[in-house]
């Protein structure tokens, strides 16, 4: 398969892997106007994190979304990771370690529903993207039950224009679970409070990705 083959794949969400995560790869779609919900957000984040923020990573899963969180906040910045699998953490530490930003994280074996158990700070980010650990046997996956509590919880922790990403993959029954109940409860956020845009490809298969970012007015 030819890149620009590959490309068209991944923007209509075709992705090998339904809850891979958000990508980072350098831009292989030059001349591209419509770019995959997930790389939106991964874009997103780099506009809103500056050095020296306080960011979440909600699933830390293989660590990647935490690398890129570490990044964007430098050393006066830092990163909360969560997840409820050691496998994940062990695998985070070894990515932060092998690129030596693994003292701008504190890596969580918890529940995101509990994240505000330890984080108290206002923070300028936090990103869910959900589902189940890439490569593993699928069989710990998110769920709207304590997605939703996690959610309440980073929003009320976000500070004034602070940003909170969540792709969803409805793929899988508790993703699809997971896209009917978030859409309809960040549909009722009040707009005073906050933003909300959804994104996705509206003719791609049905188990793409949808996106959503939050902004806190
Ligand atoms: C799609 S993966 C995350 C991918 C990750 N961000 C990355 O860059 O590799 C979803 C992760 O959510 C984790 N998870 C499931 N339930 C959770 C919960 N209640 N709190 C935190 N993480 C959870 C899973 O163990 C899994 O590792």
């Amino acid at each position: 398969m030819t890149d620009v083959e590959n490309m068209k794949d991944l923007m209509n969400g075709a992705v090998p892997d339904a809850a891979a995560p958000v990508e980072h790869t350098p831009d292989r779609a030059a001349g591209y106007v419509l770019r995959s919900a997930r790389f939106l957000c991964a874009e997103a984040l780099e506009k809103i994190i500056s050095p020296g923020d306080r960011v979440i990573d909600a699933t830390m899963g293989n660590g990647h979304d935490t690398l890129k969180l570490c990044e964007l906040v430098g050393n006066s910045g830092h990163v909360d990771a969560f997840d409820v699998q050691e496998q994940a953490v062990e695998n985070t530490r070894a990515l932060l370690t092998e690129n030596g930003v693994l003292s701008r994280a504190t890596l969580h074996l918890l529940g995101h529903q509990h994240m505000a158990e330890v984080v108290t700070a206002p923070v300028r980010a936090a990103v869910f993207n959900l589902g189940w650990l890439p490569g593993s046997d699928k069989s710990v996956t998110t769920r709207w039950d304590t997605t939703l509590p996690a959610l309440q919880a980073a929003l009320s922790l976000l500070e004034k224009l602070g940003v909170c990403i969540v792709c969803v993959y409805p793929g899988h029954a508790a993703g699809e679970e997971e896209l009917k109940n978030i859409r309809s409860f960040l549909s009722a956020l009040k707009p005073r409070e906050f933003n909300v845009l959804e994104q996705a490809f509206i003719n791609a298969n049905a188990g793409s990705p949808v996106c959503f970012q939050i902004q806190k007015q």
